[in-house]
């Protein structure tokens, strides 16, 4: 077809694909994408020179992923499509666990560690200690569940932004005992910005959008017959916890970190500062 214009050129590129020798799901979401794609376009009227702007963006964030950095990610969490895609494939009955998003620093290959490690050694921070059951919807405990946990520092950092850490901190994985408990040592978590000094940021940035994120915890809980779990732990009171950069806070994964005065701490050592302790549970959805 010849001749296309502003009005009927969508219907010849959907046209278009439909003849494509591909899978049916593929060619559903690609229609679609075009469609939305296109309706964008003419409703804010898109110039030449905007469009523009928006491949260099695109150029930029592309340019700026590395295998430590991934601003693809970045951009879709501060969009709200993460956790938007996450919403709508995991919804939850009450008194099973939220999920949400997964967010760009989660590694392969964290340490695997014994019962009440301490994930922070040689980190500054406040000692918080963490005991937690995981469990089925029915009150089952789920021995020889894998816990893959991961924070950042109290700078605001993880592991792999600080360029003076070459090894991995503040991650681990544990398994769960006979009674589906895990415990471990690590700092009280603290609010920080999502990476700023990428496009991303930039984007932020001339939107006057928050870049923070409320503190948390992150929790990857997998166990044979049920759905994995990716989900925080959230700090109670935090400032940001109604105005996530990426839209994460779900209120039922806002755990109480209760502060202690110096003194004897879980582990059985005494300590000279406060610290913290964190009791949790965790409740797995069974698979299909
Ligand atoms: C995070 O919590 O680690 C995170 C999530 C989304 C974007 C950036 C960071
Ligand atoms: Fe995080």
């Amino acid at each position: 077809m010849q001749n296309l214009n502003e009005h009927n050129i969508t219907d010849e590129v959907v046209r278009r694909f439909e003849n494509a020798p591909n899978p049916p799901r593929l060619q559903a979401i690609m229609t679609s994408l075009i469609k939305h794609l296109h309706e964008f376009a003419r409703e804010v009227h898109l110039t030449e020179d905007e469009w523009f702007q928006g491949i260099q963006f695109l150029t930029h964030v592309g340019q700026k992923c590395d295998d430590k950095r991934q601003e693809f990610i970045l951009l879709s969490d501060t969009l709200g499509l993460s956790q938007l895609v996450v919403a709508q494939n995991h919804s939850r009955p009450p008194g099973v666990t939220e999920q949400t998003v997964f967010g760009p620093f989660h590694l392969n290959g964290a340490p695997h560690l014994s019962q009440g490690a301490n994930i922070a050694e040689g980190v500054a921070g406040e000692p918080c200690f963490v005991s937690a059951r995981v469990k089925s919807a029915r009150g089952k405990p789920i021995a020889g569940a894998t816990v893959d946990v991961w924070q950042a520092a109290a700078d605001g950092f993880y592991d792999v932004q600080h360029p003076e850490w070459q090894e991995m901190k503040l991650r681990a994985v544990f398994k769960t005992d006979g009674e589906g408990c895990f415990r471990l040592r690590t700092i009280k978590p603290c609010s920080y910005p999502v990476p700023t000094d990428g496009p991303v940021g930039d984007m932020l940035h001339a939107l006057n959008q928050n870049p923070y994120r409320p503190a948390h915890l992150h929790c990857m809980i997998q166990a044979e017959g049920y759905d994995r779990l990716i989900t925080h732990v959230f700090v109670e009171g935090d400032t940001y916890l109604d105005s996530d950069a990426v839209f994460g806070v779900r209120s039922s994964c806002i755990g109480n970190y209760v502060r202690h005065e110096p003194g004897a701490a879980p582990d059985g050592t005494r300590l000279e500062v406060p610290f913290y302790t964190l009791d949790y549970e965790f409740v797995l959805q069974p698979l299909a």
